[in-house]
Order: structure tokens, then sequence, then C-alpha cells
């Protein structure tokens, strides 16, 4: 739902997902809203017109894999990152094209649950079911770090705006503070 803060009125209600929606954006433009939702999809929506222009699926497996987060990559307005629900977070382009893709590699009940980036993009941070991080350095793809960071499963992962900082939240009661 798009509101207006003045009036505290509702002015458009995106319809078209059909199940929660985890996450939304708007581009730098401001042109369009990019979304994410546990029906399986990303979606880019006209601002405008708050038309649905685009839906893009996963392919290769169970299409309902809930899509956790949309994230606009800093260095590249043309850019988002989307995790969901596997072991891989992948760079998509406004068309639908993958870009780049960073997998933890872990096969067992490691799949990932939220994601952020640091404030340049230089590092894409992601938790798993398994309650660990994983830190991976955009330009080379790899994963440089690993931690576990809570006891029980973890609901998100925030940034500080300029300081090398990482918040996690989790089902344990805790808000903590890392230094990557
Ligand atoms: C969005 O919709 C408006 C109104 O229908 C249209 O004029 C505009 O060109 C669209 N913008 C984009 C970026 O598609
Ligand atoms: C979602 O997960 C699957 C693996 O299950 C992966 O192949 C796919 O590229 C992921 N990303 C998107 C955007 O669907
Ligand atoms: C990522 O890895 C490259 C190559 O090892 C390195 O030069 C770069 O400094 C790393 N990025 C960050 C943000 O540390």
């Amino acid at each position: 739902r798009i509101h207006e803060l003045r009036s505290g009125k509702t002015l458009k209600e995106l319809n078209s997902h059909t199940s929660f929606v985890n996450d939304a954006f708007f581009t730098q433009d401001g042109f369009h809203i990019i979304s994410a939702s546990s029906d399986g999809t990303v979606k880019i929506w006209n601002t405008t017109s708050c038309q649905c222009i685009h839906t893009f699926k996963s392919l290769s497996r169970a299409s309902e894999d809930p899509v956790n987060n949309v994230i606009p990559l800093p260095q590249n307005p043309e850019h988002f990152v989307i995790c969901n629900h596997s072991n891989t977070v992948v760079i998509m382009s406004m068309n639908g094209q993958t870009v780049k893709t960073f997998c933890s590699e872990r096969k067992e009940k490691a799949d990932f649950v939220c994601c952020t980036l640091s404030p340049r993009g230089e590092w894409i941070y992601c938790v798993g079911e398994d309650l660990v991080l994983y830190c991976f350095n955009y330009t080379t793809g790899r994963l440089q770090k690993t931690l576990t960071v809570h006891e029980k499963d973890v609901i998100g992962i925030a940034h500080h705006p300029h300081e090398n900082l990482i918040a996690t939240y989790s089902e344990d009661g805790l808000l903590r503070l890392w230094k990557p």
C-alpha cells in the first residue's frame, strides 16, 4: 500500500502477490517499486500507474521458495539483490538477467533467511537457518567469513549506515551487534 503521510490516507493498493510481501523498496529514480514475496516472486511496479510490469520467478526449484529480501545495489541503480529461501543470493538487473550469484555451498538446513549489504555494497551479509552469518566479498564472489550469531532462529539483519557494524535479531529475544 502507498500512503500519504500528511493526510494518513491510503492512496494505492498494489495487488498481485499471492502471499506475504516480505520486502519492498523504491528505485533511486522513484519510477519503480520492487517487491519480494513468499509466493516465490519478485515484482517490479510502475510507481505512477501502480501496475505490475515484471514478475520474476525462480525456475530451478519449487517456485514457492519465499523471497525474503530485495535490496538496491548501491553501486548500480539498475541492479538489485535477491535473497530467497535457498543457499544462493542473486544480483539481478531490472530486465531480469542474473548478473552475479553468491552461494554458501551448504546443503542441509542452511537456506538464507535474511540479507543486508554494506553501505557501498562491497560486502553481502546473509544469515542462514543454521544461525550462521555468511560474509561475501562482492567483487570476488567469495565467501570470506562465517560466524554463528544466535542460538534461535534469526529474524533479520541490518547494517549501520556508515560504520563497520551489523545488527542481527532473533527469536531468542536478542538484538546483537557485530563488528564483522
Ligand atoms: C508508468 O505509467 C505511467 C502512467 O501510465 C506512464 O506514463 C509511464 O511511462 C510509466 N513509466 C514507466 C517507467 O514505465
Ligand atoms: C532462488 O533459489 C533458487 C534455488 O533454489 C535459485 O536457483 C534462484 O536463482 C534463486 N533466485 C531467484 C531470484 O529466484
Ligand atoms: C575483496 O577481495 C579482493 C580480492 O581478494 C580484495 O582486493 C578486496 O579488497 C576485497 N574487498 C573488500 C571490501 O575487502
